[in-house]
């Protein structure tokens, strides 16, 4: 699995595909929302949408629906520490279909990014995946959810952000 942001950046090939989301506000505030350890949303979702784009690319799936929807699959933007603004339901039971409504404010998402978004906690969330997207993607997130405790924050977004 790469951890390392800059060889993620400076993936064109991935980057390109991703671009228009990274450009977005919605995308860029989850940088101020923490996920795991000292990693924060965004980085999240950056190192589970590469490895599982890569992943699918050599399985020959569909991994541009994988690099866009991994890059959003988190896209729940609150403090999931914190119960504010009458949240309801429990956080990881839910935010995979906030993260999808999140996402569908500012684009359109076709069936397979939908189901990698709001399936992406299987089996935890009991509906069962359609696509196998959605399930390498689940064990990709799941893997990160672990080894984000070993992996340094590294600021890299402003010099390396050129296409
Ligand atoms: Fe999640
Ligand atoms: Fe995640």
């Amino acid at each position: 699995m790469v951890k390392d942001k800059k060889t993620i950046w400076q993936d064109k090939e991935y980057m390109v595909l991703i671009l228009d989301l990274l450009q977005h506000e919605k995308v860029q505030k989850m940088k101020q929302f923490r996920q795991h350890y000292q990693i924060n949303c965004f980085d999240h979702c950056l190192f589970v949408s590469y490895n599982t784009y890569l992943i699918c690319k050599k399985l020959k799936l569909d991994y541009i629906a994988a690099a866009r929807a991994g890059m959003l699959h988190d896209l729940f933007l609150y403090d999931w520490r914190k119960r504010e603004n009458g949240r309801k339901g429990h956080h990881a039971f839910t935010h995979g279909k906030t993260a999808c409504e999140q996402a569908l404010t500012f684009l359109d998402l076709n069936d397979k990014e939908k189901d990698i978004i709001v399936k992406h906690m299987w089996p935890v969330t009991l509906a069962l995946p359609k696509y196998k997207e959605t399930f390498i993607l689940s064990f990709v997130d799941k893997y990160f959810a672990i080894a984000e405790a070993f992996i340094k924050n590294i600021e890299l977004e402003k010099e390396n952000f050129i296409i």
